[in-house]
């Protein structure tokens, strides 16, 4: 792996959690509302979003205003042993969510509701860092890279204006986000 960027998600994840909780909670409300307002956005009928982990943008009222707005929300879920995601749709938290892998919460496994990665509209990624010009850095296990490689839509990264860089290290396999949405 290499060394700068695990060097850069150390710096960057101290930096994420110099901000307050409530600074955090504040700063996810102000980037949904910038999410709602994009074309992209509304112009989606399937969005595949993340469930996010206490340190990334949260992401739980943008999927109930997602629903609110009649749009069909896909959650990723970890495969372990093959190193990879798939992703199934959720109509409701309590029933259709539950923990997993590394305690981020996925979707249960309801073969119906599995879905294919040519019918999404728009993905909506977390990651650690990411440039203006939509380089990211992940958590490094590859999943999103692998998964996003298939997925033949538009890409939304999410950050705080914290985890913006001037420049990232990019590999071949590093997939490139459309656009990157902050609280700034
Ligand atoms: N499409 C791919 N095919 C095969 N291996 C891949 C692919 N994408 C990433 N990997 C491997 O995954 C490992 C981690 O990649 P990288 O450091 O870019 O992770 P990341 O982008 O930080 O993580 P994530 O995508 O999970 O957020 C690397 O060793 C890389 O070679
Ligand atoms: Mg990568």
């Amino acid at each position: 792996m290499s060394s700068r960027k695990s060097s850069l998600r150390k710096k960057l994840q101290k930096r994420i959690k110099r901000i307050s909780s409530e600074k955090r909670f504040a700063k996810s409300v102000k980037i949904k509302r910038k999410l709602l307002s994009e074309a992209s956005f509304i112009q989606a009928k399937k969005i595949l979003c993340y469930m996010a982990l206490p340190t990334e943008v949260e992401t739980r009222s943008l999927i109930q205003a997602a629903w609110r707005r009649g749009k069909k929300i896909y959650i990723p879920r970890i495969v372990q042993k093959e190193k990879h995601m798939t992703f199934y749709a959720i109509h409701n938290f309590s029933r259709d969510v539950e923990k997993g892998a590394y305690g981020i919460e996925e979707p249960k496994v309801v073969s119906s509701r599995r879905g294919k990665a040519g019918e999404m509209d728009l993905v909506i990624v977390p990651g650690v860092a990411f440039t203006k010009s939509g380089a990211r850095l992940g958590r490094g296990g590859g999943y999103f890279d692998r998964l996003l490689k298939k997925i033949p839509a538009v890409k939304i990264g999410v950050a705080f204006r914290e985890q913006i860089v001037k420049s990232l290290p990019m590999k071949p396999h590093d997939v490139r986000m459309d656009k990157v949405v902050t609280d700034s």
